[in-house]
Formats: structure tokens, sequence, C-alpha cells
């Protein structure tokens, strides 16, 4: 495993608090980092984080905002779906042959069709352990870190390529426990699915995670949401059933009980982007084109896309 700041470094684009926290416990075991802004920043940027285990570590990184001609081996996607697009469109062309991509999106564009260059690596991270919040602007509060899971999409038991698996053990060494997975697309349908139901409550009934389990009405949906679910994912022939997804919901909104949703962060935050057609839209879709009645999941997804208008730009979001 190389933690030696000399070989190839970690970009990382998006510089919330996922992307920080990532950023900052590569550094501390030696790797070296670089932050993607979208915007033009100072650089370095002087940044601190907190982690679970209490300790705080203050940390300075370079920032870029523009391509300088650096080629790109290792690239750790962290932002939001929507700007997913703008990543690629910007960045891609500075990616080595061979890169390896990690995505660690919640939801899935089904649109999309910006991919990163065929010559590189993508890989899919389901976040299901690992969360932090930006209290202030450049401090970062890690408040889990669990296992999560990586994969390409294909069944083999590890991943192929050494230097896959190399880059697991350093994100692993640094704390972000990430664990290779043949099934890597069931457990993305199963975070859709648990975050089909959380995220768009949470701004419906405007609370955090753990307010949901206190509002009958809520926890009424929370059911029949996750029954549908279960339908849909049978339908699509992914493993996980009805009640599996109820229960690992309800884990998710108790591990999370003190958080604002995503969702509901980018309600509040007012500035017309959000997330609901990456996470709920592709279950609706996949329900329908399999035949299976999505009643429940159209309803939730027509509130929350009204209550969610009120921030969009006049002419609203499309999925990009
Ligand atoms: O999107 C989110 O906020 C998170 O994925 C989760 C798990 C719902 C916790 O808030």
């Amino acid at each position: 495993m190389d933690t030696d700041s000399n070989t190839p470094g970690w970009f990382i684009a998006g510089d919330g608090a996922i992307g920080m926290a990532l950023g900052c416990l590569l550094q501390q075991q030696g790797a070296s980092v670089r932050l993607i802004s979208r915007v033009a920043k100072p650089t370095p940027a002087m940044m601190s984080c907190r982690f679970t285990g209490g300790e705080t570590v203050e940390w300075t990184c370079p920032v870029m905002s523009e391509p300088d001609g650096t080629s790109i081996d290792r690239l750790i996607v962290a932002t939001k779906a929507y700007a997913v697009s703008d990543v690629m469109d910007r960045w891609g062309s500075s990616l080595a042959p061979g890169a390896r991509v990690f995505f660690l999106q919640n939801g899935l564009n089904l649109d999309s069709d910006r991919q990163p260059p065929p010559s590189t690596q993508p890989l899919i991270v389901v976040n299901s352990g690992f969360a932090a919040f930006r209290d202030e602007p450049n401090h970062v509060v890690q408040t889990a870190g669990e296992a999560v899971w990586v994969g390409d999409g294909s069944a083999r038991s590890e991943a192929s390529d050494p230097n896959v698996r190399n880059d697991i053990a350093c994100l692993d060494a640094a704390g972000f426990h990430v664990r290779w997975t043949p099934d890597i697309i069931a457990r993305r349908w199963l975070k859709i699915a648990v975050n089909s139901v959380i995220n768009p409550l949470t701004v419906i009934h405007d609370c955090v995670n753990g307010m949901l389990l206190e509002q009958p009405e809520a926890v009424r949906m929370i059911r029949d949401l996750c029954d549908e679910s279960g339908r849909i994912l049978a339908a699509m022939e992914v493993s996980f059933s009805a009640e599996e997804i109820h229960s690992e919901t309800l884990r998710v909104i108790e591990a999370t009980a003190p958080n604002r949703s995503s969702m509901l962060q980018d309600h509040r935050r007012g500035d017309g982007r959000h997330e609901l057609d990456y996470i709920n839209l592709p279950l609706i879709r996949m329900g329908t084109a399999h035949g299976i009645e999505v009643e429940e999941h159209q309803l939730v997804y027509d509130r929350a896309r009204r209550m969610l208008a009120t921030c969009e730009p006049a002419g609203g979001q499309s999925p990009a």
C-alpha cells in the first residue's frame, strides 16, 4: 500500500463536508491531496476536521478550480449528483489512461450520457456509513465512520486491478473503510430505496431524520414506500426485500437521528439545486418500466417536488 507523498496523489472533486473529511484523512496518512472546487478559492486552503474519536486536525491543502495540465490518476468525485456532469466536462480530459474515478453520489442519473473517458476505471461507492457535516465554512465534523461499499459493477469478488486494490487499502487505512463488493449495483438500489424515503419525507415534514419516527403520518408513509420499493426491486431482480428495505431505513434513521438530510439542506439552502430527480425519479421510472404500481412514490415525489420548487430557479432543473 502506498502512503508515500511522492506517489501520484489523490484529487478530490467537491470541497464539501465529505470531500474535506476524506482529504484530511488521506493527508494524515502521508498521501498528497488536492481539492477541486467549482469556484476559484484562495490556495492553499486552511481547514480543520473533528473526527469521531474527538481529535481535531488542522490541515492545509492546494485547491484547484481549473485543470493545470496535471495528469490525474485517482479522482474521488464527492460532489452532489447534479454536479457530476460539470466535473466530468471540466476534468475528464485530465484523467490519465487507467485512472481510477470513485463516484460517491447519492442516487443515479438514468439520463446521463456523460461518463468518464472509456480508458478510465469508474468505481461506484455506496456510502452507507461515513457521515460528516460542515459547521463553519472550513470546519468539518465527522459523525460516523462505518464501512462503505465499493465495486465496479462486475461480479468479481475482488478488484482485478492492483492499483484499485491499493487505492482501497489506502482509503481503508486512512479511516474511510471501503469494502469491495460484487453486489454494488444492488447495494446502490438499496441505498436509493432508503434515501427515497428519508430525504423527501424530511423535506415534507421539515424535520431532522429521527423526528420522522415520531410522526404517525411519516411512519405510515415509510412502511408504504418500503413495500412499494420492495415490489419494484423484486421486478428488477434486485435481491433486497421490502422487509430488508424497511429495516435498513429504520436503522439509518436511528443512526442518523440528529442529521438534517441532504435534501432538507438543499431545500433550506434554496439555490435551486436538489437530488430528488436522482433519488426518487429512478425508482419511479424503474417501477413504471416494469409495470409496477408506483402510487406512493409518485405522491411523495409530487409533494416534495412542489416544496423544492419554491427554491428552484424559473424553469426548474433537469438532471444534468
Ligand atoms: O442524504 C442523506 O442525508 C444521507 O444519505 C442520509 C443517510 C439520509 C442521512 O441523512
